[in-house]
């Protein structure tokens, strides 16, 4: 930590940073599928409860984490809690993000093999879009070479420096998503027989609710906002003193849920306009799950004009936003490395290069070690580092830290009444909710 830390330039580059990192494969891929097994609105709203109870006090904490120490996320409890245990919470914290990677990049080698079978011409002309997915799942060398493929390129970011990168790629990129993501969703609503689809996605149905309802809305929420592992710790210690963390993380929270939600806008009409039998649909987007996003898509496309060049721009787009969040990942390992450790940073990229390819091969070759990925990291390590982070700010920052943090040393002026309600939030709301919640998705 000799060596001084970079800072964010301007205003946009932190939004847009922060918000690269939580869009991606979590509010296009996962969302949906989430949304699909958790029985359609209920899940919606469940989820919006998380991202607003927990999403976004948990967010500006870990800003706050980050900023007020400037270091990576282990470091950050070694300097605000010298001699403490809470060293543990940073360190899980890089576990999870590694473990993450460990089947997210798999999941960007099929973005990647859609860009080439999008561009090739292969994806306009296939009509089983199901059988074609199918094939990729069970041919672990085509997805290994991918995921590897991917891996490299995060690396290659990391390496050369990235603030610049993600900055500039994430304010050019992101908002021809969202537009993309909106043209799209016009078409799958105007198709015939979409009105079920949103019906499904706003309508809430009672008799879909599962035990797991809320274990699940929280991962995803976590998952989705890129909280409870440092991430946001990390971003944030790249901050510079002006950035106003509560209006920070409102719109980065707000800009990803609206993602996810037109993530959802674009694939459920479309999967109950083009499906072959209605009556077992749902059923279908539970069984299919993983798959959801890359057979409906397609098949939304075919339905356009000029499929090849939809289907190109948007997995090319979807990669990028896939790219902005891999890199965020593996910063926050490699730096955890290169500073707590003294490797040089190419050489911690290496060491966390490799070892996320070798989880990539496993997780590639057994769909269910893919899953046990996803579930420990998004339902149980998120949560449980989330769980810590409110602890540590609710009760043993200083508080005289946390309000200047807050107001940025006074100059933002907010009431007491906020201040003492955020603090509330983390000591008992955030903390006893989310115990309930684990408790209840275990036991129910
Ligand atoms: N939030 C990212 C997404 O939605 C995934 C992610 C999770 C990134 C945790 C960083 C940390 O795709």
């Amino acid at each position: 930590m000799t060596e001084k830390r970079v800072t964010f330039v301007s205003k946009i580059g932190v939004v847009a940073a922060a918000a690269g990192s939580a869009v991606g494969l979590g509010n296009i891929w996962r969302f949906p599928s989430q949304t699909a097994d958790g029985g359609g609105a209920i899940f919606i709203l469940v989820y919006i409860g998380c991202i607003l109870f927990f999403g976004i006090p948990l967010m500006v904490s870990e800003f706050m984490v980050g900023r007020s120490s400037r270091a990576n996320t282990a470091g950050a409890y070694h300097l605000l809690a010298p001699g403490t245990q809470w060293k543990w919470v940073g360190r899980l914290g890089v576990l999870t993000g590694f473990i993450i990677m460990g089947f997210y990049m798999v999941v960007c080698g099929w973005t990647l093999v859609y860009i080439f079978q999008s561009v090739s011409g292969s994806l306009s002309g296939t009509t089983d879009l199901s059988a074609n997915f199918i094939a990729l799942q069970n041919n672990p060398m085509r997805q290994i070479v991918w995921m590897i493929l991917f891996t490299l390129l995060t690396a290659f970011f990391i390496l050369s420096g990235v603030k610049k990168g993600i900055e500039l790629s994430a304010k050019i990129m992101m908002p021809i998503l969202f537009l993309l993501l909106v043209v799209l969703a016009i078409r799958a609503i105007t198709l015939d027989g979409a009105g079920a689809g949103l019906n499904f996605l706003f309508k809430p149905d009672w008799s879909q609710v599962k035990s797991t309802l809320f274990l699940d809305a929280m991962g995803q929420a976590f998952f989705s906002l890129s909280l409870g592992m440092g991430c946001m710790i990390t971003y944030g210690s790249y901050f510079n003193d002006n950035t106003p963390l509560v209006k920070t993380a409102v719109q980065v929270s707000l800009l990803d849920t609206l993602v996810a939600i037109l993530a959802g806008v674009v694939i459920f009409p479309a999967a109950f306009a083009l499906t072959a039998n209605p009556a077992t649909i749902v059923d279908e987007l539970v069984a299919g799950g993983p798959g959801l996003l890359f057979i409906t898509i397609p098949e939304l496309f075919n339905q356009m004009p000029g499929s090849m060049i939809w289907s190109t721009f948007f997995f090319c787009l979807l990669a990028l936003a896939a790219l902005t969040s891999t890199i965020s990942l593996m910063e926050v390992v490699t730096v955890y490395i290169h500073e707590e450790y003294h490797i040089s940073r190419r050489k911690s990229t290496l060491l966390v290069t490799t070892g996320v390819i070798i989880l990539g091969i496993f997780a590639s070759f057994s769909s269910s070690f893919f899953n046990f990925l996803d579930v420990a990291s998004a339902k149980f390590m998120l949560p449980i580092g989330g769980f810590f982070i409110s602890l540590f700010v609710g009760w043993y920052l200083d508080k005289k830290i946390v309000y200047a943090q807050l107001t940025n040393e006074r100059s933002l002026k907010y009431s007491i009444g906020f201040l003492k309600t955020y603090i509330f939030l983390l000591r008992y709301v955030v903390p006893i909710a989310m115990l309930a919640i684990f408790i209840y998705g275990l036991v129910a």
